[in-house]
């Protein structure tokens, strides 16, 4: 199975929202990742579900959507009626958490949990069984365009061991900082979705740098 490419629209030109979408759908993206910040969580504020619903009619393509904010369980809701596919919730956050995951699923969303730069993987030792995906913060969330902090390759692939004993079915998705230089040591990790926002909304050209990110070309 080949790698998915996920471009966060927080990078891209949101006066133009429907110009972008239709940009990296017609490049070839394979799901879209949505960021929601709540300004409490993370020292910045993004969008919610008005703006998903927006995107949502623009496209068929799955929306990922990576909640970045202290009440996850306030938004599950409105983002199932606003068109998510998939909902990610960050173990820091939520102190119920499998009463969070089962609601997702509930509502009809596959469920996600993500984990920020310094939360070990073994925040995640009873949540394999509940969840679809594990979100893997390579960069501290709240902004687009930082560097990927190298000690998160290692990481990474501690996550992938422990997918493969877990539940070989769960996604890994890596999220921040992603660019074609370490997209190589990802995807021979066996990473599942690669996140990427400045990466593919800064490109000359959106379709090669996604094709180059799943390994297809060169660039
Ligand atoms: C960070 C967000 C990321 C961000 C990635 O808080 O969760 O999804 O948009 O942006 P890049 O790819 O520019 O690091
Ligand atoms: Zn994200």
């Amino acid at each position: 199975m080949t790698v998915r490419v996920a471009p966060s629209l927080l990078a891209c030109d949101l006066g133009r929202v429907a110009e972008e979408v239709a940009s990296v759908v017609a490049g070839g993206a394979d799901l879209l990742h949505f960021d929601v910040m709540d300004g409490v969580f993370v020292p910045n504020l993004s969008f919610g579900p008005a703006l998903c619903a927006t995107v949502r009619r623009l496209t068929t393509l799955p929306l990922d959507v990576h909640l970045m904010v202290t009440n996850p369980d306030a938004l599950i809701e409105p983002f199932a009626e606003a068109g998510a596919n998939r909902l990610s919730v960050h173990v820091e956050a939520v102190t119920h958490l499998h009463r969070t995951v089962t609601r997702i699923r509930e509502v009809g969303l596959a469920p996600g949990v993500a984990l920020n730069p310094l939360t070990p993987p073994a925040a995640l030792e009873e949540c394999w069984p509940y969840v679809d995906f594990i979100v893997i913060m390579t960069v501290n969330p709240g902004f687009g365009g930082q560097r990927f902090i190298p000690e998160m390759l290692d990481k990474v692939r501690r996550l992938a061991a422990l997918r493969s004993a877990r539940r070989p079915a769960v996604e890994l998705v890596v999220d921040g900082g992603v660019e074609l230089e370490n997209a190589t040591e990802l995807r021979s990790i066996g990473v599942d979705v690669l996140v990427a926002g400045t990466t593919v909304f800064r490109a000359a050209d959106r379709r090669a740098t996604m094709a180059a990110l799943r390994g297809e070309v060169r660039v």
